[in-house]
């Protein structure tokens, strides 16, 4: 029988919304603030939802310490850090959590074994957030 299991995680990160597509104008008139040239930060929070069976001589689906470093590692490419300028992907992609949660999605299916990348939940202010997976 499937289980899931959410962990919530946190990261900070400093971006800069802005597209090479559109002129000086058209990006304020987009992203507003956001697209402030010094950048802004935010407090991330993610939830990362795992399926899979509980393993007979553990009766875990997952250890919560190998889970926990499999997700430090895809977030310590992320935090503390300016994302256009110190992640590669974002240098091309704009990052915006759209693009975040799927950057997101792709690190950490290539780490999980034995369980499922299921869902995930990523908080970007107090008032927003964004998923991916699950059954929403
Ligand atoms: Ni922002």
């Amino acid at each position: 029988m499937n289980i899931t299991l959410t962990q919530k995680y946190q990261f900070s990160a400093a971006h800069r919304l802005h597209s090479d597509f559109l002129n000086a104008d058209q990006n304020i008139q987009l992203y507003e603030k956001c697209n402030n040239w010094n950048g802004h930060g935010h407090d991330y929070t993610l939830y990362v939802s795992v399926k899979g069976q509980p393993h007979p001589l553990t009766g875990m689906i997952i250890p919560l310490e190998q889970f926990d470093s499999i997700v430090k590692k895809t977030l310590d490419k992320l935090d503390y850090k300016h994302l256009d300028k110190e992640v590669d992907i974002f240098k091309d992609d704009i990052s915006t959590s759209e693009n975040i949660i799927q950057f997101l999605w792709k690190s950490l299916e290539k780490d999980l074994k034995n369980v499922e990348l299921f869902h995930l939940k990523l908080w970007e202010t107090n008032n927003n957030y964004f998923e991916l997976g699950g059954e929403h």
